[in-house]
């Protein structure tokens, strides 16, 4: 199982963070700001999505998870609503090819019954073409909520045992290994562009220990540049995961892991 608790182990922890997840914000704003109908943010947000893949690519971060479309956004006008569904779909069939050959896993993560069959169907025939990648797993974050993501988890832990007929394992692993991205491990980065500083009903559970970063870079500006000015702040954080800074000079995560398990 790749998941792990990072209120159960302490996690190893890399110069160059591993899993990095982006609320994609602004391209509203940044549209607004030049007399441009909204839309044209949203439009130009596909190459910022671009540009941030090939710069975490480059990095070696080896999990990018991207917030596209909320489980709140369905409350947006019907004809923006409708607009992100045709460019989901546009961008998708245009960039799976360059994607595959460079390596990279996508996966969507979200309530996907909600969108029609041509986009469940496009989103899993991108998935099984890049299943075998292992440059970088790409995550959209599509109708995602992360309380949806725990009700859906919790469900699954209750059918489990129902149809088991033993009682449900209630702890954090059991749960976890039902959460849409049990596949990766929990962010050590998260960035929100566009200036706001809340983290919207995004990765709930699986945030507790990630490093934050808020920039008010509009999502369309954000790019390589960008990515490293958020990566640079990471490297210049403490992770202490609940120890104090003197154990972490004399400790590895390892024998940390040791004691609590011999406690
Ligand atoms: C983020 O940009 C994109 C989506 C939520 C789909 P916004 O559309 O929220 O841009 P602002 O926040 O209104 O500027
Ligand atoms: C969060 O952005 C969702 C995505 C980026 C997909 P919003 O712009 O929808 O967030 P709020 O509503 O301002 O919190
Ligand atoms: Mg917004």
């Amino acid at each position: 199982m790749t998941y792990t608790s990072s209120t159960v182990l302490v996690p190893d922890v890399s110069a160059v963070p591993r899993h990095i997840a982006i609320i994609m914000d602004g391209n509203g704003r940044w549209a607004t700001q030049r007399r441009l109908p909204r839309v044209a943010g949203h439009s130009r947000g596909v190459d910022a999505v671009r540009a941030t893949v090939e710069a975490c690519a480059r990095r070696g971060v080896e999990y990018l998870t991207l917030f596209a479309f909320s489980s709140e956004n369905w409350r947006r006008p019907e004809d923006e609503v409708s607009f992100l569904m045709r460019l989901f779909v546009t961008a998708l069939e245009r960039e799976i090819g360059k994607l595959h050959a460079n390596g990279i896993k996508l996966r969507v993560v979200g309530d996907l019954s909600a969108f029609d069959r041509r986009i469940q169907d496009l989103i899993r025939r991108a998935e099984t073409k890049t299943a075998r990648n292992t440059r970088l797993t790409l995550t959209i974050a599509a109708n995602y909520g992360g309380r949806w993501d725990i009700m859906q988890a919790t469900r699954k832990l209750v059918d489990e045992a129902a149809l088991t007929g033993r009682p449900v394992e209630v702890s954090e692993e059991a749960f976890s290994e039902h959460l849409a991205m049990a596949y990766a491990p929990e962010p050590d980065l998260f960035i929100r562009t566009g200036g706001e500083q809340r983290v919207s009903n995004f990765l709930l559970w699986q945030l507790a220990y990630t490093e934050f970063y808020f920039t008010d870079t509009f999502w369309p500006d954000f790019d390589a540049d960008a990515l490293n000015h958020a990566i640079g702040s990471y490297t210049e954080r403490e992770r202490r995961f609940g120890r104090t800074s003197a154990q972490l000079e004399t400790q590895s995560p390892q024998s940390q892991n040791a004691d609590s398990l011999s406690c």
